[in-house]
């Protein structure tokens, strides 16, 4: 945050989402977050006054193509990649994977290994795990059951010559555990592999930055980050470079993103992800003004001041409770967002997701499509876990109604 800028209060923070004036808590933001007015209001705004094809020379369809370019220049600035890739939009993250793995199918060759992080939510797992059947090896990343994480000499252990790809999780959608995305990339890329790091779970708390950390492939879900039902997905330049992309024969190799965006993608939401800048320079303390990557850092600040206590708060009580196990690190701190799981001994995730039900507060069970990793660690992925997923316009009440209501079904 610039010296000047002062951080906005939670009251001035939740007025910007329309849908916070419910009694209902929102908890399960892992899944979706809430939008701000600013980005509805886009999204409206565009359906009336730009509503028409791109790239012909009347003015509407001029300003329609000029949101969607604008977009994505603004979703790669949202991630750092403004300089060293591109940005290529689509409907959501499972979607822009598996375009990339049929894209990859195209180039591996038999004998090839691909390295997937066991706890990983199986939208970067599957469309990996498919390409066995032109003969490529998958090797798995396992958890250890101990630690709930994947060791990074493990990784080592896996990595060779023949590696193209790591495919892993920056942080899992049930443990909440940041991992060290620079560390592994540079682990991958000494051997020559490619990493596809699936950042679903990362976006909505901290900053992106594909730049610093240096990955290939970074994707993660609009639609999760107070923005529209989309998803984007980073590519560096050099690995677009390697492949094709799904269009039409005659879009030329060169077009990017257009080589990879088959059809179109939602204009619309375009609209909403640029209004994203305007609710960002807000919460950096700097509405109105240009939205640059400090307004993003500044942004992401503010957010994770606002989470840390709630994240604390939740974890600290869950803690003390008998019988409880937190699936990920208990502790809170930089390396964990607010996304906590658990699960009782004696009282089942069906029964305490039905008395949250009851008293409005809006969270969930279950494997959450992490489902291999719940069976490393010997979870039974139905019912699975208990999962509270916080965002920066929770309250530190919101907390206590969660725990009021927890006692009264564990204890
Ligand atoms: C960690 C993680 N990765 C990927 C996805 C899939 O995202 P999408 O719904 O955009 O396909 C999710 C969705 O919950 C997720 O939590």
């Amino acid at each position: 945050m610039s010296p000047a800028a002062t951080r906005p209060t939670l009251d001035q923070i939740r007025s910007q989402f329309p849908a916070l004036a419910s009694s209902t808590v929102f908890f399960e933001n892992a899944g979706g977050s809430q939008v701000p007015q600013v980005v509805a209001d886009a999204i409206r705004d565009y359906l009336l006054d730009s509503y028409v094809n791109l790239g012909a020379g009347y003015a509407e369809s001029r300003r329609a193509t000029q949101t969607v370019d604008e977009a994505h220049d603004f979703v790669n600035l949202f991630m750092n990649g403004t300089g060293t890739g591109k940005v290529i939009l689509g409907s959501s993250s499972s979607g822009l994977i598996r375009m990339l793995a049929d894209c990859y199918a195209e180039v591996l060759q038999p004998g090839d290994e691909i390295v997937i992080g066991q706890s990983g939510h199986e939208a970067n797992i599957g469309p990996w795990v498919r390409l066995e059947r032109m003969g490529v090896r998958v090797r798995f990343w396992n958890l250890d059951r101990t630690t709930q994480s994947q060791p990074i000499c493990e990784l080592e252990e896996l990595l060779n010559e023949r590696t193209k790809i790591v495919a892993f999780v920056h942080v899992s959608n049930l443990l909440g555990e940041v991992v060290d995305v620079a560390d592994i990339a540079r682990r991958a890329h000494h051997v020559g592999a490619r990493v596809v790091v699936d950042g679903v779970a990362y976006a909505p708390h901290h900053a992106i930055d594909v730049a610093a950390w240096d990955v290939d492939w970074y994707v993660y879900s609009t639609y999760k980050v107070f923005g529209p039902h989309m998803a984007a997905l980073y590519g560096r330049a050099d690995a677009i470079a390697e492949l094709t992309g799904p269009n039409h024969f005659f879009i030329p190799c060169d077009y990017v993103p257009g080589k990879f965006e088959l059809g179109c993608i939602s204009h619309e939401g375009c609209a909403g992800l640029l209004a994203l800048g305007d609710y960002l320079a807000f919460l950096a303390g700097t509405p109105g003004q240009p939205v640059t990557r400090e307004t993003v850092t500044a942004a992401f600040e503010v957010a994770a001041s606002y989470e840390r206590p709630l994240q604390a708060r939740l974890l600290d009580y869950l803690s003390r409770q008998p019988g409880v196990r937190i699936v990920g690190p208990a502790h809170g701190g930089p390396e964990r967002v607010a996304t906590i799981s658990f699960v009782h001994d004696r009282v089942s995730p069906p029964e305490i997701s039905a008395a949250c039900d009851a008293a409005g507060i809006g969270m969930r069970h279950g494997h959450m499509y992490a489902y291999r990793l719940c069976e490393g660690l010997g979870i039974a992925p139905d019912p699975g876990v208990i999962r509270v997923s916080m965002a920066h316009y929770n309250t530190p009440d919101e907390v206590e109604r969660l725990i009021a209501v927890l006692d009264g079904v564990l204890g």
